[in-house]
């Protein structure tokens, strides 16, 4: 007893202790400072009022609010990858809503940074699968190429780092993704220098797999969609298949009316 009671304790311990604490975003939080308060004017461009019409022509107009998420996505992008108090008012503005309705929505998700990040926001993936193949090595080689820690960003403001919750490329582990959009697999702590390198020089690097392979392919090649069709004709032909359906729709119909 006393010593599964030592245990725990000591398993709370090394939990609690900093070093060990997995570092979350710390940019779900507002903290008010001289580039972020409600008096930072914030507005849309002319383009981005109209991807706005468009984005709201998709909702019924009571049900504007629905559009919360993808107008942030767009006050983000514009605002150098930042959500600013301001641009987070703005779209309560826009979209009738009351402030904190929008400040609930803008700090549960991650991908809402809510102080500034560098010019390259980079997001390695640390869960279980990109853990098990090294997600570890390569975030300590990011920290040390880019000279600063998990949750920190670089002295030249380039580089911002933070370990995230799996970004769906699992079969591609260990994998980073970069201001929310640009993805990169494969990882292993020698090839993401080159790629970061590339980014401090203004140059694009490929994205997706950094070690040649195709996609997801396994070890084995293509074993899937083979008979795939480069002039992009289905194997299925759907409009007979609809015709199939509509038969079958007006047959049960008749059915049911026969029965009455
Ligand atoms: S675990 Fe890393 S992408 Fe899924």
């Amino acid at each position: 007893m006393l010593s599964s009671l030592k245990g725990t304790f000591s398993f709370l311990a090394k939990s609690l202790n900093p070093k060990n604490v997995r570092a979350f975003s710390r940019y779900n939080q507002h903290r008010t400072t001289p580039d972020n308060n409600d008096s930072v004017p914030f507005e849309f461009t002319k383009e981005n009022y109209e991807k706005i019409q468009t984005i709201l022509s998709r909702y019924p107009s009571n049900y504007k609010r629905s559009a919360v998420i993808p107008l942030l996505h767009l006050a983000q992008k514009q605002n150098n990858n930042f959500l600013s108090l301001s641009a987070m008012n703005k779209v309560a503005k826009i979209l009738e809503i009351s402030e904190m309705e929008v400040y609930e929505v803008a700090t549960f998700y991650t991908m809402f940074n809510r102080e500034k990040v560098g010019k390259y926001h980079l997001q390695i993936c640390g869960t279980t699968p990109c853990m098990l193949c090294g997600s570890r090595e390569v975030t300590r080689a990011i920290e040390e190429y880019v000279g600063c820690k998990l949750g920190e960003t670089s002295p030249d403001g380039l580089f911002t780092l933070e370990e995230v919750e799996c970004l769906g490329a699992c079969a591609n582990a260990p994998m980073l993704q970069i201001n929310g959009e640009w993805v990169y697999e494969d990882l292993t702590p020698e090839n993401v220098i080159p790629l970061l390198e590339k980014l401090k020089n203004g140059e694009e690097p490929v994205k997706g797999p950094q070690n040649g392979r195709n996609f997801a392919e396994g070890p084995l090649g293509r074993t899937t969609l083979i008979n795939f069709n480069p002039e992009r004709t289905f194997d299925r032909d759907f409009a007979a298949a609809k015709q199939e359906w509509e038969a079958a729709k007006e047959a049960a119909k008749q059915a049911a009316q026969a029965k009455k």
